[in-house]
């Protein structure tokens, strides 16, 4: 069944106790980003993981494969359960940070692959040298990727269909963008339904501001795990 995980979207531990004591029981799987990780540093995983709770470490790690191992072995010793990196590293850096992940052991983490980050355009890839079409990168870098030991990887609502079929059934593909019929989209521009993005083979969604800005945030969570419990892959 898909997972719902509550992007930590705030800047100082004392938040992010406050956030995972009020939210208890109705979340277990938080995002730390890079923001959150460079105020706080690693006590801030500590903190999550102490109180029971599941961590995606969203680093987006790019650099020589054995800056990225090393990355990759902290945070794995901090107890991170996904960790993100980059496609564009390439097969020895995908491959390097897959071997780290698997020398932690049991427990170890799911490694992601960023392809294309929606921040960018065609014209952006033109500007790179790179002649594919945005969705022609997406599913090149996410098969090399997924060729090259990552578990899955990152994509917005409007690629997670696509990338099922091109990755096949065993691919984690995590998906922020979402937003409940009605909610507000607030910056995000290419939202699906919780249902929805599950229903197009989502394995995880990323959801912020619906949960975190909610009158009652517990009930706003509760509410998206159901319609994702709901919900089935086409
Ligand atoms: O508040 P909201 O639900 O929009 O938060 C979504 C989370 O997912 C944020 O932490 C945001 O940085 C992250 N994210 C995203 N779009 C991407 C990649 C990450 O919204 N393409």
């Amino acid at each position: 069944m898909a997972e719902l995980i509550v992007a930590l979207d705030v800047s100082s531990k004392t938040e992010v106790e406050q956030t995972v004591d009020r939210l208890g029981d109705a979340v277990s799987f938080y995002k730390i980003g890079l923001e959150l990780f460079s105020a706080v540093g690693p006590d801030v995983v500590r903190a999550v993981k102490n109180r029971g709770k599941r961590v995606f470490l969203d680093l987006k790690l790019h650099d020589i494969p054995r800056t990225v191992e090393r990355a990759v072995s902290v945070g794995a010793s901090l107890g991170a359960d996904l960790m993100t990196i980059h496609a564009a590293g390439g097969k020895a850096m995908i491959q390097a940070a897959k071997n780290a992940a698997l020398a932690a052991g049991a427990g170890a983490p799911k490694i992601l692959a960023v392809t294309i980050l929606t921040s960018l355009d065609q014209s952006d890839l033109d500007d790179l040298g790179i002649t594919r079409s945005v969705a022609a990168q997406v599913e090149a870098l996410g098969k090399l990727a997924c060729g090259n030991g990552a578990d899955g990887i990152v994509c917005s609502p409007r690629e997670v269909a696509a990338m099922r079929a091109a990755l096949g059934p065993h691919a984690l593909l995590v998906t922020p963008g979402v937003r409940p019929a009605g909610a507000d989209v607030g910056d995000q521009k290419r939202v699906a339904t919780p249902a929805q993005a599950v229903a197009d083979g989502s394995t995880h969604l990323v959801v912020g501001r619906p949960i975190l800005a909610a009158a009652d945030p517990c009930a706003a969570a509760r509410a998206i795990a159901a319609e994702m419990a709901g919900a089935s892959r086409c």
